[in-house]
């Protein structure tokens, strides 16, 4: 069977920030997939030093920044933890996320999602992880103001919002 190129026509896709242990990276290829068990997927290319973390670690958080904090979650992306520690390089501020052991999270996330991760072996650049969520905190300004990103060095947040009344 053709396979076809990579295009990357479905953007915009909203940015998360993925953290593993002390270090961090913004992620858009994620997604929820289960509510009962709640649960998350999401794509990690295997050149990135988070891909360790989370074998190692088998844990991670997703966490949501609002526009005002795009710099430094964009920033993170152009960093890796292999060689600097993101958040004294960034001037992050990280508190312990309250149920997993090695992770940390940002100060400033409007919402955070604690998983338990485990790898779904599959083929591809992107390794794929499956996220079961073990505790949820957040607000809902965390929909107000997100980073959304539009592909190559674009990014965009909601100009207008819309009802449906059935
Ligand atoms: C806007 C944006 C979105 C990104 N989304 C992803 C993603 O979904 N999956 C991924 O593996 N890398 C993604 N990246 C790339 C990683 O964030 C980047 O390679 C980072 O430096 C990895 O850091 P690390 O080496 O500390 O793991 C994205 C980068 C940017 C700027």
């Amino acid at each position: 069977m053709a396979k076809a190129p990579y295009r990357s026509f479905f953007y915009p896709m909203h940015l998360a920030l993925l953290s593993v242990g002390e270090n961090f990276m913004p992620l858009a290829w994620w997604t929820p997939v289960s509510k009962e068990p709640f649960r998350f997927l999401f794509a990690m290319d295997r050149k990135n030093h988070t891909l360790s973390l989370l074998r190692e670690l088998e844990e991670a958080a997703l966490s949501f920044l609002p526009w005002e904090e795009r710099e430094w979650v964009v920033r993170s992306g152009y960093l890796s933890g292999r060689r600097v520690r993101k958040a004294d390089r960034l001037c992050v501020a990280l508190r312990k996320a309250r149920r997993l052991e090695r992770t940390w999270v940002p100060e400033k996330a409007l919402a955070v999602y604690e998983m338990k991760v485990q790898e779904w072996p599959l083929e591809g650049d992107h390794a794929l992880f499956l996220g079961d969520v073990l505790h949820v905190e957040g607000s809902p300004k965390a929909k107000g103001r997100p980073i959304l990103f539009l592909g190559f060095r674009d990014y965009a947040t909601t100009g207008e919002t819309w009802r449906f009344r059935p």
